[in-house]
């Protein structure tokens, strides 16, 4: 029962919350679909935190999608072996898992000792910054420590099919019964992460910036730069 709970019922209680809540938030909240930059208040750590975890979930994002999308025969069939796979997955994968870390911890001491930036910052921006920080800490911690240490644990052949099968509705959950503990935590908490989409800032991940190469110039300038020329002062 306690496995039909956490593989079956909560992984689609928590996708039906970030569907249902996506939905509400664009249709009734859509103003607030954004996550307002606050290089205005700190330039120098945002400037090295931001581009560390955003380039790093990137590569983490590709990383899952080569680890639980695509299915183990397809690397079989183009000759791609289980230490090849695994020695890409350490190295790739882990060198990703400490850019999202390092970029999370930059970004949230910041959050906590920059005043003005605390002070603007809502209980939902600490949630996200520090829900991210447990996911994808065991991630990492899962990716260099334990895959290292104690085996590496062919997650192609239990959670990648089980993820999958949750897209066809025939949920197999047996799959996650032999699961190593770590390996559950990180996705338990990644779900509990993507109910909380809606109600945080992280709703931006859902916006590409498909639109910046043709949009209208900067909204912010340097006035110094327009000094003398044709702006109105
Ligand atoms: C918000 C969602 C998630 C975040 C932020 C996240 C983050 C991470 C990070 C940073 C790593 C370290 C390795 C890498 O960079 O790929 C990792 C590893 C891993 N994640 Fe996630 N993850 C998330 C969701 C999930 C989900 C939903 C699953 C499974 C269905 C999953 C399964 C795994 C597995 C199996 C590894 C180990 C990879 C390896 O050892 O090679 N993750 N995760």
């Amino acid at each position: 029962m306690c496995e039909i709970f956490w593989w079956v019922i909560f992984p689609y209680i928590t996708g039906l919350i970030m569907i249902v809540g996506l939905l509400y938030r664009y249709a009734f909240r859509q103003l607030s679909w954004a996550a307002p930059s606050t290089e205005f208040f700190e330039k120098k750590w945002l400037r090295i935190g931001s581009p560390l975890f955003h380039w790093g979930i990137v590569f983490a994002v590709i990383g899952h999608v080569m680890g639980m999308v695509v299915p183990k025969g397809f690397y079989v069939a183009i000759g791609i072996t289980d230490e090849m796979y695994h020695f890409g997955a350490i190295f790739g994968g882990g060198l990703a898992g400490l850019m999202v870390v390092a970029g999370l911890i930059i970004l949230l001491i910041r959050k906590i000792i920059i005043d003005p930036v605390r002070i603007h910052a809502s209980f939902a921006d600490f949630f996200s910054v520090i829900a991210l920080l447990i996911v994808a800490g065991l991630g990492t911690y899962m990716t260099i420590v334990y895959n290292t240490t104690v085996v590496a644990y062919e997650y192609r052949a239990t959670i990648g099919p089980w993820f999958r099968s949750l897209f066809i509705f025939q949920p197999k959950y047996e799959l996650m019964t032999s699961v190593p503990f770590i390996f559950k935590a990180h996705v338990i908490a990644a779900f509990a992460l993507f109910a909380s989409i809606p109600f945080t800032h992280l709703v931006h991940f859902y916006t590409l910036p498909v639109n910046y190469p043709g949009r209208a110039p900067q909204q912010y300038r340097s006035r110094a730069q327009y000094k003398n020329k044709d702006v109105p002062r």
